[in-house]
């Protein structure tokens, strides 16, 4: 019996797999490909699980990770993993008083804001709490590149950031919010970058660009965000691509430009969730039923778009094209192929709910087991995991062969007339 089967049998399906070796692999695989003292932040948005967040934190010696984060449930995850308050940047267009009041009483101080308005909000709000907290001006930079990406954040209108080419009339104002000191730049131009010289070319653009901010407007530059976009694939196989240039030429781009940094003037920073925890995690399906429609075979499984890639509908992520790594015999051997492909979807009422069309299968029957690799980022979190209201997909965290943790996502149900905002909060489902 494989790994998988024997957490099968013991948690059922779907069954999210996190392996915690691979995730402290990740980490030092990014550190070696960049410059050294440049300092990591883990996007929580990527996968909010505490012990993932926890084993990037343990993964690191100096500089350490530290945490991005966008909500304050990330931020209870950030802090519940041990992050230390002075260890997290909060981002976001569009932060709520409350969520700021939360994050400042956490003792929060770095937030990165994405206009004059939420900064305003965000000084009064540290005015009223009787201290001042350091903001990083996310910049639209007015430079546009050719899409190298699917995800692309910069250079054309946007909720994020403020538009390069207004900066010199608002600075005035942006220096004078009372309750805030700005203390630099954030730049996050794009994710998941095709290749290497693509995203080589937007992170020097970012520090030059942060350069040319500091020298012609005098924009305070004690910390420089360079943002990301380092890739991973996802759902399909594959690796994460190693970056053997990045860490000379990004280094060189900047000693050019800030002779300083490497004594931490400015404090360079960047941020990472896919590449970063993209690979540690698998998701484990159970085949429910298959059927053929006019010449056309549906295999419909446990898992859906509730449970894997319900934003890939909405533009946000790479379209889901599924590609399993295997199907596995009940005894766990290979099944050999057949080569007939057919349409993975999931369980629920919707025509949308596919995860892959043309998914070539080995010969495959209700009870099987499959596994989509490279689930690790933006798999629960990016699911529309209360839709049809099933419940959440298990997630069981290991090292190696050992089991560490099972858990599952508990969204409560408000009743009638009285909304419930609390994050959603994961249960233990104890380990058997
Ligand atoms: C501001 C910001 N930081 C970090 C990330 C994480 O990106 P990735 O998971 O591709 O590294 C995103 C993703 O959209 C983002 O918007």
């Amino acid at each position: 019996m494989t790994r998988n089967h024997k957490l099968v049998a013991r948690f059922g399906t779907p069954l999210y797999v996190y392996d915690l070796e691979k995730v402290a692999a990740s980490y030092r695989d990014l550190r070696n490909s960049l410059p050294s003292g440049l300092i990591i932040h883990y996007s929580l948005k990527a996968n909010p699980h505490p012990d993932i967040a926890r084993a990037l934190r343990e993964a690191s010696r100096w500089p350490s990770c530290r945490a991005e984060v966008s909500s304050v449930g990330e931020l209870a995850v950030a802090l519940e993993a041990g992050y230390a308050p002075g260890d997290c940047l909060y981002t976001g267009p569009g932060k709520t008083e409350s969520e700021l009041v939360t994050a400042i009483a956490e003792g929060l101080r770095r937030f990165s804001v994405e206009s004059l308005t939420d900064l305003e909000r965000a000084g009064s709000t540290a005015v009223r709490m009787g201290t001042i907290i350091d903001c990083l001006l996310r910049i639209n930079s007015a430079s546009a590149k050719a899409a190298a990406t699917s995800i692309r954040m910069m250079g054309k209108p946007s909720q994020f950031g403020i538009d390069s080419e207004d900066l010199p009339a608002q600075l005035p104002k942006l220096r004078s919010v009372p309750g805030t000191r700005l203390i630099g730049a954030h730049f996050f131009s794009l994710s998941n970058a095709r290749d290497e010289d693509s995203l080589l070319s937007e992170l020097k653009d970012s520090v030059i660009t942060a350069a040319d901010l500091q020298s012609e407007f005098d924009l305070p530059m004690q910390v420089l965000d360079i943002g990301g976009g380092f890739a991973a694939p996802y759902a399909v196989p594959g690796e994460r691509p190693v970056y053997s240039r990045i860490r000379m030429e990004l280094g060189a781009t900047l000693d050019a430009n800030f002779p300083h940094w490497r004594s931490g003037m400015p404090e360079v920073i960047c941020e990472s969730g896919r590449y970063l925890v993209g690979d540690c995690g698998e998701l484990i399906s159970s085949v429910i039923n298959i059927k053929e429609s006019r010449g056309n075979r549906f295999v419909i499984m446990d898992a859906g778009i509730n449970t894997l890639g319900g934003m890939a509908g909405l533009g946000r992520l790479m379209p889901l094209a599924v590609k399993l790594d295997n199907s596995l015999a009940p005894d766990g051997s290979f099944t050999s192929a057949d080569e007939s492909a057919a349409t993975l979807v999931g369980p629920l009422c919707t025509p949308g709910d596919v995860l892959g069309r043309n998914v070539q299968l080995h010969s495959t029957d209700v009870g099987d087991i499959v596994t989509v690799p490279n689930v690790g980022a933006y798999g629960v979190t990016a699911s529309l995991l209360l839709f049809l209201s099933r419940p959440a997909p298990r997630e069981v965290v290991v090292r190696g062969d050992e089991v560490l943790n099972v858990s599952q996502l508990r969204v409560r149900r408000a009743a009638a007339g009285d909304a419930d905002h609390s994050p959603a909060s994961r249960g233990r489902a104890g380990i058997t």
